[in-house]
């Protein structure tokens, strides 16, 4: 497996065992070219050629974590009225109440709302183009059925399995727990997530109904699908429906980008994991040869102005995102334009 020193420039590539997980020798151990760089803070691992996948046996037995769901509203903590345990097949006519305010969230078919607003008859809010996008039904069918692949194409994104591969590493110490993949989309994390058996709740969350519905059916299809402590739950980033240092880890692949607010979000995610939680991401970073184009600063407040999108010009810009919200131990993963960075709430 790989492991990654952040205090200096050390790398290792060798198999270890941990007292959660072994990971077959054969794991993440062959066709990785690593070149070390570092500053005061943080490590930087350059992957060359892609990981090789394998499997991994779980020892630890994992326990469930009691309820993270908080009111959007108020941040404190749910009580389930109906169901005595949430999954995807009883969130239909679950009812979860507010101990403060006494605001009830109602279950549909696919999902749990738990957007300030739910419930809110004559009211609406639009987002940016970056989150409104992906609300429509066209790109919520389209997402795993092509637009995903494409990032591999054109941005060095090794892909979903490879991807989990790479972020185990990361999230070694809070395996057992319980983990958010924040953004999912249409569900393609979190439904490896909670196949792996690695933890022991998985939220899928996103903002678009179209993409919970997509990640509900692609569950409804698959053959002994562990829906058991499997919920999923429409909210916004930047108003996370959880209760303060009640996560183990936050997940958000391919989104960083895509959200109105990076600080915003990055905060709501330091405030919701508990002390020593991991916070995974992987997004692009325009550097390298994209250093050449000229007006890249103009061009970006335009990309931000006009979608609501947010291009990153350099890690230095990931980390300090991470540090201002909290966060430390500042690590990434590279290869070419995508990036894959991991940072920590303090012990
Ligand atoms: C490019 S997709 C990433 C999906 C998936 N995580 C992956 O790795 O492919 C970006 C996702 O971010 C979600 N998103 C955008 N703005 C959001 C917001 N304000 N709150 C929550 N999710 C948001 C979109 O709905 C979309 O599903």
């Amino acid at each position: 497996m790989i492991g990654i020193s952040v205090t200096g420039i050390m790398y290792t590539l060798s198999p270890t065992i941990s007292s959660f997980t072994r990971f077959s020798p054969t794991f993440f151990t062959s066709n990785f070219r690593l070149r070390a760089s570092s500053s005061s803070s943080s490590s930087t691992t350059f992957l060359d050629t892609n990981p090789t996948l394998d499997s991994v046996v779980v020892e630890k037995e994992v326990t469930r974590s009691s309820n993270p769901l908080a009111c959007p509203v108020c941040y404190n903590s749910l009580n389930w009225t109906t169901h005595h345990a949430l999954s995807i097949d009883t969130i239909l006519g679950s009812s979860l109440q507010c101990r403060t305010c006494q605001k009830a969230y109602v279950g549909n078919q696919t999902h749990l709302d738990l957007t300030a607003i739910s419930g809110a008859k004559n009211y609406g809010e639009s987002m940016p183009a970056s989150t409104e996008l992906f609300r429509t039904p066209l790109i919520s069918f389209l997402y795993e059925r092509g637009w995903r692949q494409t990032f591999s194409v054109l941005g060095g994104f090794p892909g979903p399995e490879k991807e989990f591969e790479m972020m185990k590493g990361f999230l070694k110490p809070i395996l057992g727990g319980n983990i958010i993949d924040a953004s999912c989309g249409s569900g393609l994390f979190s439904r490896l997530f909670a196949k792996s058996g690695l933890f022991s709740m998985v939220v899928a969350l996103d903002y678009s109904e179209n993409m919970l519905r997509q990640c509900y059916e692609f569950v409804q299809q698959e053959d002994n699908f562990p829906k058991e402590n499997f919920i999923l739950v429409r909210a916004d980033i930047a108003r996370l429906p959880f209760v303060s240092s009640s996560v183990d880890a936050v997940h958000a692949g391919a989104a960083l980008h895509c959200w109105p607010s990076p600080s915003s979000a990055v905060a709501e995610i330091s405030r919701v994991l508990r002390p020593g939680g991991v916070f995974v991401a992987t997004t692009y970073i325009l550097d390298g040869p994209f250093s050449a184009v000229p007006f890249l600063t103009t061009f970006r407040r335009s990309v931000k102005q006009v979608s609501g999108s947010c291009i990153f010009l350099s890690e230095r810009e990931l980390e300090a995102l991470c540090k201002a919200c909290g966060l430390v131990g500042f690590k990434c993963i590279r290869n070419g334009p995508f990036v894959m960075i991991s940072a920590a709430k303090p012990k």
